[in-house]
């Protein structure tokens, strides 16, 4: 039934002339062995991953979903995590920060397919790799499909699968494939992936389900490839350069990166494919984007596409974002989660960008692509440093050769004459790839309505705009290009810019000339409409947007960026992002004015027929001083008179905790329903006065710490959990930090009477699950063991207050001051004291307010720089208007600025900072401490 209204409404839309991605109607997904396809067209999918719960901001979502499609991406990965919106068994949230709806409706409006990515399981180095931290209490082993665990899981899929559901392309939404689980190839568990597949069906999920396998180790495609298990379409994640930043000069130290073709019956599908990296040694982003830079992404990108034929792909990360609060696996990444992507953590554009603009264009201008076999390459016969590798469309004979140079130290030349026997007829044309680079060069094609014969020049786009055609050609700076065009007589040729040489013989128009800056050539006659070419470099080439709907597509040169662009009348209006600067747009020739947002941009016609124009400068920005800072030492919970009487008894004398306890009770925070930030402990004996010493072990994932009062009196602090998730996956994890030992001072202890030790675990966050074993996952937080002497202690614990419903549960911890509502800007500090550079150990606060008045209509993203040397004997959770948008200090990572998201951060308004410090012995606290702004444009956002 739905099926064939389905297929009535994409028949009226194509009556109607409406181009697919635009409609609301319901469509078909289908595939072969070569590419998904959409009402029977054929589709590269060019994806990348982007994770709204790393950007709290809905109102930033479209800013960074349309610079993914600006960029040429027409797909965009989405994991969901359970964890995000699970803050207890059957408690689900969907709304502000959380309200998944809106970002699938965004991702629509914003012209982007969706690869939806529920878990259960997601890993991304999120805390419990998404799992949500009350799974830990759960009996069953987590990712498998024992009891506990399933009913578990079962209550995720039927809350999220019902939206993804609704947003499916089959269902005129633009949800295309649905992924199941995430890199399950260890301790598998077949029944458990069948069910996670047969859940979703049986919520509405009607497009192809695919898996990512990891590391080429192909499970769900192989082993079980037809039995309980497999799924539609599996597709394999690769790293090639590994994650150490530290060093980016490396080259594929993971291998050559080859997704492989897993099934005949299916696309070669590049399910995460290394687009950044996490930062392993602490390098800092910047170096993460040179590991994967334009360079990698050149011969890497290129070499998969056209030597396997991957036509479905997916960047991992397209746009990283935050991990505030404490949304981060404690092991391996800190706050920011830059991922060094090609657009960063305070949604800049890099030349990464610049790069995926290039490929992408070229992926979607050029339809051949989409169904290609291999195919003889031609020779470079006099260069061995240059291999060719080469596909063709077995209907159109479309010819795409690659021509990579892997060596970056290659001596000798990098020049090769290429010995081509292309469709339209044998040539030999000179190439220049120079080390570390690929280029694909693409021979018979009907580029619009040109005969395109050969370039060695790469394509990046092409458009029919007003009855020409107009194409971008590319090559890197200095090398020498050659096209080569077909005509029934010969064309009328007009050199408009550059030094291009012309010269027709027996039908073909051959151009040769240097990539140098900006050529221009107009071709007309010959028997063909018109072509405008225009001959850049990489860097010239990266300045163009193509925008507007397919059918009536225009392009621009410069601005920051293009987000949208509608023709009505004798106006182009553009939605962009502007600098001062040059415009140029190619629009038809009836268009005589030029709109960006709301203001005309006086233009005038250039010989090229397009229109040329100015951008004004952005109005400058002044930010104000962070001063009047205002300051209240915390930590009653370390007092011995302290009321802890509401506090939960931490009496537990069992768990479901695979890792049994070393002392009773059980001290495991997340028994007690604990599972975020800090937690407190107080623990009462009644001393002998013969207890010399107290033995403490708590476990927090690393860069975490606890400190230790004994009666008021502070006895010191102590390093936390270990890392047990990495590593050598043979052994287990440890979940055994070391127990710290602290002294009794003489004097300390009250024999006969009630003592008090009060310890402050700092919880970093719960380990991943990544190898589904379980233990890793389920290693306990806050006190695994506690003795003093042979005393018996009896122990209340407290983590954080009630669930912050706006914030959600990974905002907050439990130290005082949050469970106060100190972090919040409501909070009134009146009768706090100016703030003391010298912090005592223990908990210090700081809140001071700003005003912002940031110009109407402009992007200007502001970050919170810390200056000087952080220490490592304190820790700093910043809160601005009671969001908890990261954690500072010299133990927790490189990081100096933090980004403060719009939305979060009012852009014209007051704005409330709270630090809490928790420093383990007397420092002087972090500072100085400012506002700055990562970029400034006249922005439509
Ligand atoms: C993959 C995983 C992703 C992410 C990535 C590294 O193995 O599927 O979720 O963790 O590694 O950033």
């Amino acid at each position: 039934m739905r099926r064939s209204l389905a297929v009535f409404l994409v028949m009226l839309c194509a009556l109607l002339g409406v181009p697919p991605h635009a409609q609301a109607a319901a469509h078909e997904v289908t595939y072969d062995r070569y590419s998904l396809m959409v009402d029977g067209e054929r589709l590269v999918l060019q994806s990348a991953e982007f994770h709204y719960f790393r950007l709290p901001s809905p109102a930033l979502w479209r800013d960074v979903l349309e610079k993914l499609r600006a960029a040429g991406f027409n797909a965009v990965s989405v994991y969901f995590s359970w964890a995000y919106h699970s803050p207890e068994p059957g408690v689900y949230d969907f709304t502000g920060v959380r309200d998944v709806d809106r970002l699938l409706r965004t991702a629509q409006q914003a012209g982007l397919y969706v690869i939806a990515r529920p878990g259960p399981y997601i890993n991304a180095e999120t805390s419990g790799g998404g799992l949500p931290a009350w799974v830990k209490t759960v009996p069953g082993r987590a990712r498998s499909s024992e009891a506990g665990y399933r009913a578990a899981y079962r209550e995720w899929l039927h809350r999220i699968n019902p939206i993804i559901a609704r947003h499916q392309v089959t269902d005129g939404g633009p949800v295309i494939l649905y992924n199941a689980e995430n890199e399950y190839q260890v301790n598998t568990d077949a029944a458990y992936m069948q069910d996670i597949q047969d859940q979703a069906r049986a919520d509405g999920i009607d497009v192809p389900i695919t898996t990512n396998d990891c590391c080429d180790a192909g499970s769900w495609s192989s082993t079980w490839a037809t039995g309980p298990g497999a799924v539609q379409i599996p597709g394999v994640d690769d790293y090639p350069q590994s994650f150490e930043c530290a060093n980016p000069d490396v080259w594929g130290p993971w291998g050559e990166g080859l997704t492989e073709r897993l099934r005949d019956d299916i696309p070669v599908f590049a399910a995460e494919y290394q687009a950044g990296a996490i930062d392993l040694g602490n390098a800092g982003y910047d170096k993460c984007r040179e590991l994967t830079g334009p360079a990698y992404m050149k011969y890497f990108y290129k070499n998969n596409l056209i030597t396997t034929g991957a036509t479905m792909a997916s960047y991992y990360m397209g746009y990283g974002g935050t991990n505030w609060g404490w949304l981060a696996q404690p092991n391996d990444v800190y706050t920011s989660y830059d991922y060094g992507a090609a657009i960063t953590e305070a949604r800049q554009l890099t030349p990464k960008y610049d790069e995926f603009k290039r490929q992408g264009y070229f992926l979607q201008a050029v339809a051949p692509l989409a169904k290609t076999d291999p195919a003889a390459a031609p020779a470079a016969p006099d260069n061995p440093a240059l291999t060719t590798v080469a596909r063709a469309n077995p209907d159109t004979g479309t010819q795409f050769v690659l021509v990579k140079h892997a060596d970056r130290a290659a001596t000798g030349t990098d020049d090769a004459t290429l010995d081509w026997a292309a469709p339209d007829g044998r040539f030999t044309v000179p190439v220049r790839v120079k080390g570390r680079d690929a280029h694909v060069l693409v021979a018979g094609y009907d580029l619009g309505g040109q005969r395109l014969v050969l370039s060695t020049s790469e394509i990046m786009t092409h458009a029919l705009i007003g009855g020409r055609d107009v194409a971008v050609l590319y090559g890197t700076a200095g090398s020498p290009g050659a096209t080569i065009l077909r005509y029934g007589s010969q064309p009328v040729v007009k050199v408009l810019d550059g030094a291009v040489r012309a010269a027709y013989r027996d039908g073909d128009l051959r151009l040769d000339y240097v990539h140098d800056g900006l050529a221009r050539v107009l071709v007309t006659g010959g028997g063909r409409r018109p072509l405008l070419l225009l001959l850049g470099t990489d860097e010239t080439a990266a300045g163009f947007w193509r925008a507007g709907p397919d059918s009536a597509p225009v392009l621009v040169r410069g601005t920051e960026l293009v987000r949208s662009a509608s023709v009505r009348g004798d106006t182009l209006t553009l939605a962009a992002d502007t600098a001062a600067g040059q415009v140029e747009v190619f629009a038809p020739p009836s268009t005589r004015r030029l709109r960006i947002g709301a203001e005309d941009v006086r233009v005038t016609r250039t010989p090229s027929g397009s229109l040329l124009g100015a951008t004004r400068a952005p109005e400058p920005v002044r930010l104000p001083a962070l001063t009047s800072w205002r300051s209240h030492a915390e930590a009653p919970e370390a007092e011995p008179g302290f009321d802890d009487s509401r506090w939960t008894a931490a009496d537990h004398t069992t768990t479901a905790s695979p890792h049994p306890p070393k002392t009773l009770p059980v001290l495991y925070a997340d028994d007690y329903g604990y599972h975020h930030g800090a937690v407190w402990y107080r623990g009462h004996f009644t001393a002998t006065g013969t207890e010399t010493r107290i033995d403490l072990n708590a476990i927090t994932g690393l860069r975490g710490n606890y400190l230790v009062w004994l009666n008021g009196r502070y006895l010191g602090s102590a390093a936390g959990g270990v890392e047990a998730d990495s590593g050598d996956s043979s052994t287990p994890p440890n979940p055994d930090p070391g127990p710290g030992h602290f002294d009794v001072p003489a004097g300390a202890l009250k024999p006969g009477a009630d003592n008090v030790l009060s310890v402050l675990v700092a919880n970093t966050g719960h380990n991943d699950d990544w190898i589904a074993d379980d233990l890793r996952f389920k290693q306990p937080r806050g006190l695994v063991a506690a003795t003093v002497g042979g005393t018996p202690i009896r122990w209340r614990i407290q983590g954080a207050a009630a669930l912050d419903r706006v914030r959600g549960p990974l905002n907050n911890g439990g130290l005082y001051g949050e469970r106060t509502g100190w972090h919040l800007p409501t909070f009134p500090d009146k009768s706090w004291k100016a703030a003391d550079a010298n912090l005592p150990p223990g908990v210090t606060w700081h809140r001071t307010t700003f005003r912002l008045d940031l110009p109407k209509g402009q992007d200007v993203p502001l970050g919170l720089r810390f200056g000087g040397d952080p220490s490592p004997a304190y820790r700093v959770q910043i809160f601005l208007n009671g969001w908890n948008v990261g954690q500072y200090g010299g133990d927790i990572g490189p990081q100096r600025d933090f980004v403060l998201p719009a939305g979060i951060l009012d852009e014209r308004g007051s704005n409330t900072l709270a630090l809490a410090i928790t420093a383990e012995q007397p420092v002087t606290g972090p500072g100085p401490i400012s506002l700055f702004a990562y970029g400034n444009v006249r922005s439509t956002r």
